[in-house]
């Protein structure tokens, strides 16, 4: 047996109204978020879930403005959007949109362009619930205040059961057929659409809605609106400089870059005399504002007496990364006439990566043409840069 097709659905967005209690200086869709209006952001959502026709209801006069926000948000698509005038009410502009959908049509969803940050997960579950059969099903979110029936001079006359409350959002998906002749039979007007089809005798049901579906409807909705969207400041990377030199004259045999070189006079120092591994730590820690090396490795620590470039480097970026940052990359220099770097560089560049969790690390060496201390071969010089990332 060949499945039949599945039923084919539209999307009403009524953006019709003219937004009285923002007092936005425009029609409500049209009062602008950031550099776009509400109606780009519903727009988004509504092209984002799964439809096959949608039908935009707005004010009159604001055609050409509603096709140029369809066209921004859908480009070539933005013909496919159909545009038309809406009524005095909310419940007339829901029938203009009903009365251009396509005939073959058979699942309506109306959405508020007011709830202009609906994610889509939200058209997604009304629209599994329709086409899983039911009539109609509506997104609702628990109501968290504490709700009092008042009297007209504001005096308490009962307190209401939270748990038996929901609030009601959009965008609410009807069955064709159903929604149409509760508009037809509707001789009250209603606030929403499940209103309309429970007052002509049917069941609604509701799946899960979402607190960033809200309605904007006030000054201050508008700034929550605005918050939401507003561009996130990057966090920035960050740069850092270390220098270290250690003269030679230590015990044993040299440790540099992370290396033993077998041969080499060994630097003196608290602990390994390792030049290049301080240099970058000092060049890490300053890059996240940590101090320097004598903050946290100070000749207090006695585990780090005689300890080697892994020791150092390791623990190091134990401390960025709880100050929330990574290692991006390190550049070392190294200023020697011994060792001989030449033939252990990527060796060395190996280790010191090894030690900083997998993160490149760059070795380079130069001699300084005789001058100076490194020059008359008394010591070792080596400068870093290292740059870390936010985590
Ligand atoms: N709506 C509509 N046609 C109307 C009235 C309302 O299409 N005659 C739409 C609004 O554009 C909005 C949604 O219905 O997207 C919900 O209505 P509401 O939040 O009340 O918007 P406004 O009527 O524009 O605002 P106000 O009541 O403050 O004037
Ligand atoms: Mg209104």
């Amino acid at each position: 047996m060949i499945p039949s097709p599945s039923p084919r659905l539209a999307v009403i967005v009524v953006a019709a109204g003219s937004g009285t209690r923002l007092q936005g200086g425009a029609p409500k869709a049209f009062v602008p978020l950031d550099g776009d209006s509400i109606l780009r952001h519903s727009l988004r959502g509504v092209l984002a879930a799964p439809q096959a026709q949608v039908v935009l209801v707005v004010p009159e006069g604001f055609r050409d403005a509603a096709r140029a926000d369809a066209q921004a948000v859908s480009g070539d698509r933005g013909d496919a959007v159909r545009i038309v005038v809406g009524g005095r009410t909310r419940q007339e502009s829901v029938a203009a949109g009903l009365s251009a959908l396509d005939a073959d049509i058979e699942l309506v969803l109306v959405h508020d362009a007011a709830r202009a940050l609906t994610p889509v997960s939200v058209f997604e579950r009304v629209i599994d619930a329709l086409r899983g059969g039911a009539p109609a099903v509506i997104p609702a979110v628990p109501v968290v205040d504490t709700i009092k029936r008042v009297d007209e001079n504001g005096v308490i006359l009962a307190a209401v059961d939270r748990s038996e409350l929901a609030a009601a959002q959009t965008p609410q998906g009807f069955r064709r057929d159903v929604l149409e002749a509760a508009v037809a039979a509707a001789d009250a007007d209603h606030t929403d659409d499940a209103a309309l089809v429970a007052a002509a005798g049917h069941h609604v049901m509701t799946v899960a809605g979402h607190a960033d579906s809200f309605k904007i409807t006030t000054a201050p909705d508008l700034e929550r609106a605005r918050g939401l969207v507003a561009p996130r400041p990057l966090a920035a990377p960050r740069i850092g400089i270390g220098t270290d030199v250690h003269g030679f004259g230590g015990e044993g045999t040299l440790w540099l870059a992370g290396l033993e070189w077998h041969g080499e006079q060994a630097l003196s120092g608290h602990s390994d005399g390792d030049a290049v591994a301080h240099a970058i730590v000092d060049a890490l820690l300053s890059a996240a504002g940590l101090g320097d090396i004598g903050t946290h490795f100070g000749t207090d620590r006695p585990e780090f007496s005689g300890a080697h470039a892994e020791a150092f480097l390791s623990h190091t970026v134990g401390l960025i990364e709880a100050a929330g940052w990574r290692v991006g990359n390190v550049s070392v220099q190294v200023q020697a006439n011994r060792p001989r770097f030449a033939a252990r560089r990527v060796e060395a560049e190996q280790a010191l990566s090894r030690a900083l969790r997998g993160a490149p690390v760059s070795v380079s060496a130069t001699t300084t043409d005789g001058l100076g201390f490194t020059g008359r071969t008394e010591g070792v010089a080596a400068f870093a840069i290292a740059l870390v990332l936010p985590r």
